[in-house]
């Protein structure tokens, strides 16, 4: 029995000299040492032995039993370590090698414009305001002089979502809202999402507008012309000059149409301004005197001016951007040239 044991033990230990993954250290365990392993079979045959050698071999086999488990366990670190270092090295990561970064975002043309525009006005000391784009008639149209069936009401196609209330058609609601609830001195635009019935290659049902609105002692229609021209050269380029053409508004009166010469072709001619050398940016004038009784500012004390573009239309002239669907569609490749 003890050449047995002694013949168990060699091979045991040679195996586990030989092993050289822990699952196979496992095995070995399972096969010398575990409950119907080798040695198990071997201490079935105790019952077989003397008395007086019993003892001796049990602490044999105790001594045997002791050694293999402590081969197997400083063999197990062994291999523990050297698979982790192999694990290591195959999930090695290289920080020196040049990363793929693809470029950081870019500002939307639509947003870099309306911020170019509203920086300038707030050099100016206008300041920015918002309002809501469900919006009421009275606002809408009934407090800027376009009372119910009012043929000026054909020049929006609005979109109504109640008797009394309409996706706001302009931001001049925003003119209403303000004049009836401040007092002059007023200087301020409003940036916002206004919605109409259209759709073509520069028009979009949901577009955006900057009001612009100045209410004072003594403002006249020489003070919008100044404040356009600083804004026309700060937007398009210094050379740029503004034309005043006469032209209707229910809230303002005089009213204007304002052209700018083109940015693209500097007044020669091209087919961004239709060979005219000029483009027409926004529709402005004095407030109408009407509007500014009916929101409780009196008009013989006070005047002011007004104006209200598209800026769709503004970067569209900036830019040369000849379908206003491609500000929509945020292909990267088109937003892409905007990246300076
Ligand atoms: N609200 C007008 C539109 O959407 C634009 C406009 C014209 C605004 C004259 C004004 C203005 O403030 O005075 O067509």
């Amino acid at each position: 029995m003890k050449e047995k044991l002694e013949a168990m033990k060699n091979e045991a230990l040679e195996a586990i000299s030989k092993a050289n993954d822990s699952s196979s250290l496992n095995d070995i365990r399972v096969r010398y040492l575990g409950k119907s392993g080798e040695m198990t079979l071997l201490m079935r045959g105790l019952g077989n032995v003397s008395k007086e050698e019993r003892p001796i071999l049990g602490k044999m086999f105790n001594d045997v039993r002791g050694e293999i488990e402590s081969a197997l366990e400083s063999k197990t670190s062994i291999i523990v370590e050297q698979e982790k270092q192999a694990r290591l090295l195959a999930e090695d990561i290289d920080v020196t090698l040049p990363s793929t970064f693809e470029g950081f975002g870019t500002l939307h043309p639509l947003s870099k414009t309306k911020k170019e525009i509203v920086d300038t006005f707030l050099e100016m000391g206008f300041t920015v305001d918002e309002g809501p784009e469900i919006e009421t008639d009275m606002f809408n149209f009934q407090l800027l002089n376009v009372p119910k069936d009012h043929p000026a009401r054909e020049m929006q196609d609005t979109f109504y979502v109640g008797d009394e209330m309409v996706l706001r058609t302009q931001t001049s609601s925003m003119q209403a809202r303000i004049m009836t609830t401040q007092k002059p001195p007023i200087r301020v635009i409003i940036p916002g999402k206004v919605y109409r019935s259209d759709d073509d290659v520069s028009h979009s049902p949901i577009f955006h507008q900057i009001e612009g609105l100045a209410v004072d002692k003594h403002i006249t229609m020489g003070d919008l012309q100044g404040c356009l021209e600083a804004f026309a050269e700060k937007v398009f380029s210094k050379d740029t000059k503004v034309r005043l053409r006469p032209s209707y508004f229910p809230f303002t009166e005089p009213s204007v149409e304002v052209d700018v010469t083109c940015s693209v072709c500097h007044g020669k001619g091209c087919s961004v301004c239709k060979h005219t050398g000029w483009v027409e940016i926004l529709g402005a004038g004095v407030v109408n005197p009407v509007v500014l009784d009916m929101c409780g500012i009196d008009s013989k004390e006070y005047s002011g001016f007004a104006f209200g573009l598209g800026v769709e239309r503004i970067a569209m002239i900036k830019y040369g951007i000849p379908n206003i669907k491609l500000l929509y569609e945020n292909d990267v490749r088109f937003l892409k040239q905007f990246d300076k």
